[in-house]
């Protein structure tokens, strides 16, 4: 089946997912509800296609089908229409996500698949809210998306088939290596790992053991990996991380589950990241 696809949320991730739908050869909308963050989002990805096709990564054709199969669209009711595959990559907050997919279920058909790039939310808790609970899956790609060969799939009980089925076809012609999950877990295999070692290393941070920068150093060195968990926070993004664990907080009322002071301060003052130029480090633009 040939999918047309929209991606709802253009933000650093939904804006490269679209990349790599268009790449792929697909029919492609994006939507995002701030339109000046869309298109330049949408400038930004093509200047690291370019980029990748300079490197010898990509071929030139590449940038032919980004340009070719991908439309920016400015509201959400236009951009879900004629379309078989959602992929929702908005900001990591479970209500408005609820709130968009109770929206698009109601006037979807049942043949659609919803799938959310959500790090940390399991489809079932979305699904089972909304029309068609078997139509949505978690489909959970890496930043960035355009070069992390990666998409973890996990899927509710219910899940259909045919969306399991077609969510691995897409994932697969996005040129990814995909794992499937046989359960639902919170952070998934990869983030559910990583979770325990950043939060140790924000352990440390907090306990004044030593400076954030030396964690990195670290880690870097002494176990080869090629950023530190602080670098890793600012590329993922601290709103990312921030939500992740007050979610957690909020269902468990373990202390230990509390985002830290430092990473709240930082994610009320705007301080998010490389997105925003500044979080643990700072970042200039070039
Ligand atoms: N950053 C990562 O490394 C990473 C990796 C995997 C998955 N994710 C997941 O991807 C999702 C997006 O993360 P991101 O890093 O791209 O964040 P981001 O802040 O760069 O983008 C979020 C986008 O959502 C848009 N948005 C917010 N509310 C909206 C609404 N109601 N309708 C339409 N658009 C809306 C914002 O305008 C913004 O452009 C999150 O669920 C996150 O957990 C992030």
């Amino acid at each position: 089946m040939k999918e047309n696809i929209a991606v709802i949320g253009g933000g650093q991730m939904g804006s490269q997912i679209a990349a790599l739908a268009a790449m792929a050869g697909y029919k492609t909308s994006l939507y995002d509800e701030n339109k000046d963050n869309l298109d330049y989002r949408y400038k930004f990805v093509e200047e690291n296609i370019k980029n990748l096709i300079d490197k010898k990564i990509y071929n030139k054709n590449k940038l032919d089908a980004y340009k070719q199969n991908l439309e920016l669209n400015y509201s959400l009711e236009n951009v879900i229409k004629d379309k078989t595959f959602i992929i929702e990559a908005v900001v990591e907050k479970y209500e408005v996500k609820l709130e968009i997919f109770q929206k698009i279920s109601n006037i979807l058909d049942e043949k659609v698949v919803m799938a959310t790039n959500s790090s940390f939310i399991q489809a079932s808790e979305i699904s089972k809210h909304c029309n068609y609970p078997e139509r949505f899956i978690n489909m959970h790609f890496f930043y960035p998306p355009i070069r992390m060969d990666l998409i973890e799939i996990s899927h509710p009980e219910n899940v259909s088939e045919d969306t399991l089925k077609r969510t691995k076809t897409v994932s697969e012609n996005m040129g990814r290596s995909v794992v499937v999950l046989k359960k639902e877990t919170p952070g998934f295999i990869v983030n559910r790992m990583l979770a325990a070692l950043v939060d140790e290393a924000y352990e440390l941070y907090d306990e004044g053991i030593a400076d954030f920068k030396d964690i990195d150093l670290a880690i870097k060195k002494g176990l080869n990996h090629p950023l530190g968990p602080f670098e890793l926070s600012d590329y993922s993004g601290l709103d990312i991380h921030y939500y992740a664990k007050l979610k957690k907080f909020r269902e468990s009322g373990d202390p230990k589950d509390e985002p830290k002071d430092f990473l709240k301060e930082k994610v009320v003052r705007g301080d998010l990241g490389v997105k925003t130029g500044k979080g643990f480090y700072e970042y200039l633009e070039d």
